[in-house]
């Protein structure tokens, strides 16, 4: 493998930075990774957020949903993904159960993942008691970045994977969560799937960046999930995803080029092997017929075919 880690010419993405992107009014450019390849991926892009979602249990784990997956799991991905970046800030989820029965959970779990990851902030979901929670990581000096509207731990009590706040009063809902954490301290959160109209009539009320995913346009920045955004795979695609490339195809095209290849006895060909020096090899027949190999294995046909069985 040739996948070392390039040195950048980048620094790396602090929140104060993110806070002027979005003074400024730049869009802020985030998406997930599960691993070493998926995070270098990002990195050379120029993402300036990379979130190793929950998203993980169904996209790399293959959970039927994001709340099976445990907190051992997410940092053993999340850790990967450090090791892959050096630019984005890294977020990572704190999984379903990990953080909502206490304020002293919450914080015990985040500071597990800063400390076994070294990721930059942890992501929690939805208003209520969550906000607490919330307030007690920041409080404990760990970045928080919060995550309303479709919140995909607990969609069973939404009615689904659905679009939250499509009425005016289950807008306000999602709005009063988005201030309450704000309020608590959260450096940053995440729209998804909100109606448009819902983060037009939010925006003016929040002052840290909002990172939408079926949140419309007016958000401070856009995450999608890396799987979703290279097509690699052919599970239900929600209708906020915009694909960028067709890799399931083409991964599937060369991995049964490969087994066709190989079934067929043409990979590998001696391009793709090593050779000995000139008489190398009728040497180690002899040294072998003469080593206490040979004595136990007497080979009658000394071709290679023979050594090799
Ligand atoms: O788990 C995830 O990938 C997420 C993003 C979709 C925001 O939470």
């Amino acid at each position: 493998m040739s996948v070392q880690p390039a040195a950048s010419a980048r620094r790396p993405v602090t929140l104060p930075e993110l806070a002027e992107r979005k003074a400024l009014g730049q869009p802020i450019a985030m998406i997930t990774a599960y691993d070493y390849a998926s995070a270098r991926v990002a990195e050379a892009a120029g993402a300036d957020m990379v979130l190793v979602g929950d998203s993980a249990a169904m996209t790399v784990l293959g959970y039927p949903s994001t709340v099976p997956v445990s907190v051992d799991e997410m940092i053993m991905l999340t850790a990967a993904v450090r090791r892959g970046l050096s630019v984005p800030l890294l977020v990572a989820d704190l999984p379903f159960g990990s953080y909502e029965r206490s304020d002293e959970q919450a914080v015990e779990t985040a500071q597990r993942f800063v400390k076994e990851t070294g990721c930059d902030a942890v992501k929690i979901e939805r208003g209520g008691t969550t906000v607490d929670r919330a307030r007690a990581i920041v409080a404990a000096g760990i970045a928080v970045v919060g995550h309303v509207g479709l919140t995909p731990q607990t969609a069973v009590l939404a009615g689904g994977f659905r679009a939250q706040g499509r009425t005016a009063e289950a807008a306000l809902e999602v709005c009063r969560a988005a201030v309450a954490l704000q309020d608590a301290g959260c450096s940053a959160i995440v729209f998804e799937a909100i109606p448009s109209d819902v983060t037009e009539v939010v925006m003016p009320l929040m002052r840290i960046p909002v990172i939408g995913i079926g949140a419309g346009p007016a958000t401070d920045g856009q995450v999608l999930v890396f799987h979703d955004v290279l097509g690699m795979h052919d599970g239900h695609q929600p209708r906020f995803v915009k694909r960028y490339a067709s890799l399931l195809e083409s991964m599937t095209a060369a991995v049964t080029d490969y087994v066709a290849e190989v079934h067929a006895g043409a990979f590998p060909t001696a391009a793709h092997g090593y050779g000995m020096a000139a008489g190398e090899a009728e040497r180690l027949r002899e040294l072998i017929a003469l080593s206490e190999i040979g004595l136990r294995h007497p080979v009658t046909d000394p071709s290679p075919t023979t050594l090799v069985s």
